[in-house]
């Protein structure tokens, strides 16, 4: 019986408290892991030797993995298995048969981001389990150790006992071995992933969509989330006792939840560790476990910003509708095809262009044309023209959830996209979660969740299906982003939680609502967040809980490569001076930086343009006001910049009309310099930093 595995100091469990949840930090220290004789060690370490990953087997021969920072267990013992509709779960009576360990340091290039670079460092173990039951089935799990968090995911290789696997249930743990604070959505809930977040202590998190982030009580900031999300239903996380979890999976329409054949695997299950919540940021770990573009010559996906048909419709003010109000009508896309042009704004949304939006659509999208536009918008003369003037429309297609639909006109709706020069197209999918309108081969009609496997699929379906008339996809109402975007280079964006329009209506965005976002959802990748409403109200009149120089702010803070200027050109003229940052403001990085931030308080991030030297700075703060302090140590040296700073005017406010105050700035900077960023209640500050 080998009785100690040294991780660091603490890491050290036993086999009862793999049964009985999480570890006492306190208790690590005397206990010490037992396990069955003749297994091998399975422990890997992070490049950096800090984060040291264990595999190891209960008393039951239930598979379990720790993760340790620094000798201090971030996940207490947590369990490994299976349970499938139709065969016995796999779970007990599990033994190591044989552990491998591989190492990689590489770098490759995104061809648009946060960042032109990513370097991929990182140890593996695989772990072959075999059960000594008669069924004999087997399973790898492989872990992936990089510095900044750990992933991991199952194999489960063909095998005889197991020809096909009908999953009701992933049996995966996640026990974390602190207290602390979490911030999470909840999932499985009718409005899919557009909820508010919630802070509460760990031990008081109900159902949450990951990623879900937590500051542990020692300091240490995780998040729990997965990559590489194919063929399979998204995870969320249920909290059972004290500060643990375990995986739920997304519902299909059927019993099992994921149905599988032959070999296959799980996504990744990730954890992002790092000292402070700018680290989670700066974390490249989601990315690099998606597999290397597959699309082959991405240089037609252009990222870019936009302005859009969109902001009086959200508003009530015009319709998706024909009618008296529609807003799609060739007169009004040219208004915005002009003010886009005018301001080198590559792209034009316009909804509401096709047939199909007259009736009920939400929720029942059957009537949707997606190669028939309305009497009133003359597709070829607007094509024409927007070429004409160095512009591209930006196409949409609302399904409604009637998925099969959708897919049942790919062909014409993509081509019809192509031939009138649309490079982008905007999807939706709004229908109540569980709504998903399927069609089955025999004409019966099926409900599927957002993010359950067949939906999973079908955004990959719709990414092929546009990938062949070179068009790239901003989807709303969509799963969540685990980052395929490395495969599929023309998925730019995604909605994926709550974005501006929720400002247009009653019940807004509360001021901490991006600074949540930035350490949350912003973990998955880009959002297509819609910001830049510089009128600041919404329907009727009713206020926005921001301050302008915040929302000129959010352009660096909420990263997109499609990022919109959500607001109406007479808006814009109104405050041409502030429009000026949004005009300016690039969408594709060379680098990006988080200054300083804490979840859910207030961030600053600094982005270098990929076409050029200058870099911005954005910061943001929820209700209460800050002075922040940063320092210039990223700009080049020997250099000066011109600093144009947008911030908070006097008396800023996101409560009262002072939230239109702002005020303009501009000194010369260099390497080294501090400035002091004074955001208002609900602020935020602007800066562009351009190289002279
Ligand atoms: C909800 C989307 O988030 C919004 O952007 C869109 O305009 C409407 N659905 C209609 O498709
Ligand atoms: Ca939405």
């Amino acid at each position: 019986m080998k009785t100690s595995i040294a991780i660091g100091l603490g890491l050290i469990a036993s086999a009862a408290q793999a049964q009985n949840g999480p570890a006492d930090p306190a208790v690590n220290e005397t206990f010490k892991f037992a396990r069955p004789a003749g297994q091998p060690d399975a422990v890997e370490t992070s490049p950096d030797g800090q984060i040291t990953v264990q595999v190891s087997t209960d008393n039951d021969g239930r598979a379990v993995y720790m993760i340790a920072r620094n000798g201090k267990a971030i996940v207490a013992p947590s369990r490994l298995g299976m349970m499938f509709t139709d065969a016995p779960k796999i779970e007990r009576g599990m033994k190591i048969e044989s552990v491998t360990h591989a190492k990689s340091d590489t770098s490759w290039t995104q061809p648009w981001g946060e960042w032109r670079t990513i370097r991929d460092n990182h140890r593996e173990m695989r772990v072959r389990l075999m059960e000594s039951s008669a069924l004999h089935r087997r399973y790898d799990v492989v872990f992936r150790v990089q510095d900044d968090g750990v992933g991991f995911r199952y194999e489960f290789p063909e095998q005889q006992a197991m020809p096909h696997a009908n999953i009701a249930e992933e049996l995966t743990e996640f026990n974390i071995a602190q207290g602390g604070t979490a911030w999470w959505k909840p999932a499985f809930l009718w409005n899919r992933e557009e909820y508010l977040y919630n802070r509460t202590p760990i031990n008081a998190v109900g159902t949450a969509a990951t990623p879900i982030t937590m500051k542990l009580d020692d300091g240490t900031h995780i998040a729990i989330h997965e990559a590489a999300l194919v063929d399979y239903a998204s995870m969320a996380v249920m909290k059972t006792e004290g500060n643990s979890f375990k995986a739920v999976l997304t519902p299909g329409s059927g019993a099992p939840k994921v149905v599988k054949t032959g070999a296959w695997q799980t996504p990744w299950r990730t954890f992002l560790i790092a000292p402070d919540a700018g680290g989670l940021y700066m974390s490249h770990l989601m990315l690099n476990l998606n597999a290397p573009n597959k699309l082959g010559d991405v240089s037609w996906v252009k990222p870019g910003k936009f302005v859009g048909v969109w902001w009086k419709m959200i508003k009530g003010e015009w319709s998706w509708a024909r009618g008296p109000r529609h807003g799609a009508t060739t007169a009004n896309v040219k208004t915005y095809i002009d003010f886009a042009s005018k301001y080198g704004i590559p792209g034009v949304l316009v909804e509401g262009w096709n047939i199909g939006w007259d009736g009920d659509w939400a929720g029942n999208g059957s009537a949707m044309q997606f190669a028939t536009p309305a009497e009133d918008f003359d597709a070829d003369a607007l094509a024409k023209y927007a070429k004409a003037k160095g512009v591209s429309l930006i196409g949409h297609h609302e399904t409604g959830g009637a998925v099969s639909h959708y897919e049942s006109l790919f062909d014409p709706a993509f081509k019809f996209a192509a031939d009138h020069g649309e490079h982008v197209v905007k999807t939706g999918y709004v229908a109540d979660a569980g709504q998903i309108e399927r069609v089955n081969a025999d004409g019966s009609v099926s409900r599927e969740w957002h993010e359950g496997q067949w939906m999973v699929n079908h955004h990959l379906r719709v990414l092929e299906a546009a990938a062949k008339y070179k068009v790239s996809i901003d989807s709303h109402e969509p799963v969540k982003d685990t980052g395929l975007r490395r495969t599929y280079p023309n998925w730019l964006a995604r909605e994926g939680s709550r974005g501006m329009e929720y400002n247009a209506w009653p019940g807004k965005n509360p001021p901490e609502h991006e600074v949540n976002l930035a350490f949350t959802r912003m973990l998955e990748g880009p959002m297509d967040f819609t910001p830049g409403v510089l009128s600041l109200t919404g329907s009727d009149n009713s206020p926005i809980q921001s301050t302008i120089a915040k929302q000129l702010a959010l352009y660096v803070v909420l990263y997109s490569p499609v990022q919109m200027a959500a607001d109406t050109p007479e808006n814009y003229a109104k405050y041409p001076q502030a429009f000026r940052f949004i005009a300016d403001v690039p969408v594709d990085w060379e680098d990006s930086r988080v200054l300083n931030g804490e979840v859910g308080d207030y961030v600053t991030f600094a982005r270098r343009d990929r076409k050029s030297r200058d870099w911005y700075v954005g910061s943001i703060t929820d209700e209460t006001a800050r002075e922040l302090t940063v320092t210039l140590d990223f700009l080049e040296p020997g250099k000066t910049y011109e600093a144009q700073v947008y911030k908070d005017g006097p008396g800023a406010t996101y409560a009262t009309e002072a939230r239109h105050s702002i005020a303009f700035e501009t000194r010369r900077v260099k390497k080294g310099d501090t400035l002091t960023l004074s955001l208002a209640p609900g602020g935020g500050q602007a800066i562009r930093l351009k190289a002279l």
